[in-house]
């Protein structure tokens, strides 16, 4: 760890219960600071916890975000970011952003990857994809972000038993309790370089 605090930006689309866990889990840490929140829904709910942390937020509308994406990598560059942490992010990452950023954006997906991952396949959806098949396990995967949707290297993955009479709700929320115990955590160890070992 150097002396300067690391800086994250967090990124998310909806509800960002996600965020807010990781929020919580660095507030007054002497080597993390999250400098901002980012998101493509003027409404979406995780304004309001980034206003009640009193977290700057920036938002911006699809458009904007794929067709005009140097003047959020210059934002962020500016903000001296080290790592972008997608929680609930639901656009595809432009290539120009994953360029400007190698091996600095992650994303956590709820389901063990590389089932039930691809395009179209975010929160509920990801659930009743793991109900229908009958699988006996799902878990979250945190990985890193390549051009592709869900197929960046994995970082971490932590499994969940289904049961025969899990529905997609019951899966949902096994899921996202395991999100909020280890993301944050997964996050702290991956700023103290442990996942770079051997990569
Ligand atoms: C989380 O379950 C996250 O894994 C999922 O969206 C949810 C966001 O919840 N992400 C994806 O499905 C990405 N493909 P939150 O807004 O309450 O953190």
């Amino acid at each position: 760890m150097t002396n300067r605090k690391k800086r994250l930006a967090i990124f998310a689309s909806g509800s960002g219960s996600n965020a807010e866990k990781i929020i919580e889990y660095f507030k007054g840490n002497q080597n993390v600071h999250i400098e901002a929140i980012y998101s493509n829904r003027k409404k979406a709910k995780v304004l309001e916890r980034a206003e009640k942390h009193k977290i700057p937020s920036i938002t911006f509308n699809k458009s904007h975000f794929l067709e005009d994406t140097q003047s959020i990598i210059d934002d962020l560059k500016s903000k001296k970011i080290d790592l972008i942490v997608l929680a609930g992010f639901l656009l595809l990452i432009p290539e120009s952003l994953i360029d400007a950023f190698p091996q600095k954006i992650i994303n956590i997906h709820p389901s063990l990857l590389p089932k039930h991952g691809g395009k179209g396949m975010f929160g509920s959806n990801v659930h009743q994809s793991v109900s229908e098949s009958g699988d006996t396990e799902s878990g979250i995967t945190v990985h890193f972000v390549n051009k592709e949707f869900d197929k960046g290297r994995i970082i971490s993955q932590i499994k969940c038993v289904i049961k025969e009479h899990d529905d997609p709700q019951n899966i949902a929320s096994k899921v996202l309790a395991i999100e909020h115990q280890y993301y944050p955590m997964i996050i702290d160890q991956l700023l103290e370089n442990k996942y770079y070992e051997g990569s």
